[in-house]
């Protein structure tokens, strides 16, 4: 099944309104040269910079997607400081990164609150991206697999068949993640191989269509390797995200790994083709 490669920009807490505006110019400009309709991308500005992200996109019709990082799982209420998905949908944002490794080790996010997260991004029509990953420790000990299966199982506990279709996940190995110190590509593959075999474990017959993206010093010079890999659909970026020369490339590694992997996919039917004659 061809999945359209997913690059999002997690800006994290940075940039003020001001310099999200031009980032958003400068990503343009930098990407404009290339033909990208065959990756999608997507930029998690803080929220207080979305409307003005929102305004730039809109004006200048630029092609990214507009995404938050994070929100709260009711609608509204009494909830001192916090953002629903709701009035995020107000501002056309389309994906939300729900149960990122900051949030779960510095916010105290379970992998409940996660889940409830998920679903009320998919209630408000947009798309969660729900992260997951193991530690250096949990790698070391043997159980990154058993890790990932049960954060994925409980952060996906309430979402419905429907909303599977429509799905990101995003395999953030923590001690990757902003550490420079990227997952050997091998690892990451079978990372997300696993990871999409338990969501079809728990949604027969989904797997093939969630898109899994890796996350965890992506970079320009891992990015296409990385890509490449036939279980990788996208890339999740921090710090690169933030440099528009460093997160263009990046697309450009998505584009190019799109070719390659089309090109061996025919090159596999011609075989195929040439052995039946
Ligand atoms: P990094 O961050 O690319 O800086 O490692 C990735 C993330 O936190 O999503």
């Amino acid at each position: 099944m061809s999945r359209t490669p997913l690059i999002s920009g997690n800006w994290k807490m940075h940039l003020n309104h001001l310099e999200a505006i031009q980032l958003c110019q400068k990503l343009s400009y930098e990407l404009a040269r290339h033909r990208y309709e065959q990756v999608e991308v997507s930029l998690h500005p803080p929220f207080v910079d979305l409307r003005s992200c929102q305004t730039v996109i809109d004006a200048d019709r630029l092609e990214f997607k507009l995404g938050a990082q994070n929100c709260h799982d009711q609608n509204q209420g009494a909830f001192t400081g916090e953002v629903s998905a709701a009035m995020l949908a107000k501002l056309d944002v389309s994906y939300v990164i729900v149960g990122h490794s900051e949030r779960r080790a510095l916010f105290g996010e379970t992998d409940e609150i996660v889940a409830a997260k998920a679903a009320a991004v998919a209630e408000a029509d947009m798309t969660p991206i729900v992260c997951v990953g193991e530690t250096l420790e949990e790698r070391e000990a043997g159980r990154a697999a058993e890790v990932v299966s049960t954060q994925l199982r409980g952060s996906l506990a309430k979402l419905s068949r429907a909303q599977f279709e429509t799905l990101v996940v995003a395999y953030e190995p923590v001690w990757a993640i902003g550490t420079g110190r990227n997952a050997e590509p091998r690892d990451a593959q079978e990372m997300c191989a696993t990871a999409r075999q338990v969501i079809d474990d728990i949604r027969r017959g989904v797997g093939s269509g969630v898109r899994i993206q890796y996350g965890g010093s992506v970079k320009p010079v891992n990015a296409q390797e990385l890509l490449a890999q036939p279980d990788i659909d996208g890339a999740l970026v921090g710090g690169a995200s933030l440099d528009p020369v460093q997160f263009a490339r990046i697309v450009q590694a998505a584009l190019q790994a799109c070719i390659s992997i089309k090109a061996a996919r025919q090159a596999k039917n011609q075989d195929r083709k040439n052995q039946d004659r």
